[in-house]
């Protein structure tokens, strides 16, 4: 494949990874964290692919700025608790706040 090609193949790869969480109403820096979020609770939030990682579309707002914080905070050390307090060990309240509306909204 010539370099031209290439490029157009990440392109189209780059905005099919994007379309997923774009949303205009959500900041930049939350889009690239929803990317992390769609790669174990899939692009929907409905957890398809790997249910045991847990449902978060549709989810009450309240519940899930809860949970997120407590998982920040380490306070969630079930089966895979860990691997959920890496994700969210390094975002701001505000994020979290910002996330929890996005999931929230989605059917
Ligand atoms: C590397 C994979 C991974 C990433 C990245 C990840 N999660 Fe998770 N998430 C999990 C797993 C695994 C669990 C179940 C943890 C357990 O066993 O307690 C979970 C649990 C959750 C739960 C609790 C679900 C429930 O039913 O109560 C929420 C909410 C959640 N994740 C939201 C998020 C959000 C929002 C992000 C992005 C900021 C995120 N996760 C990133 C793997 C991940």
């Amino acid at each position: 494949m010539n370099r031209v090609g290439v490029l157009a193949r990440i392109a189209l790869v780059v905005a099919a990874t994007a379309t997923g969480a774009a949303r205009a109403d959500v900041s930049a820096d939350v889009q690239r964290e929803l990317l992390q979020c769609a790669a174990c609770h899939g692009d929907d939030g409905r957890a398809t692919a790997v249910p045991e990682n847990g449902r978060i579309a549709g989810q009450n707002v309240d519940y899930l700025v809860y949970i997120l914080k407590q998982y920040r905070a380490g306070r969630l050390q079930g089966l895979n608790g860990g691997i959920m307090t890496s994700a969210m060990r390094h975002l701001t309240d505000a994020q979290i706040v910002e996330i929890a509306r996005w999931y929230a909204t989605l059917p």
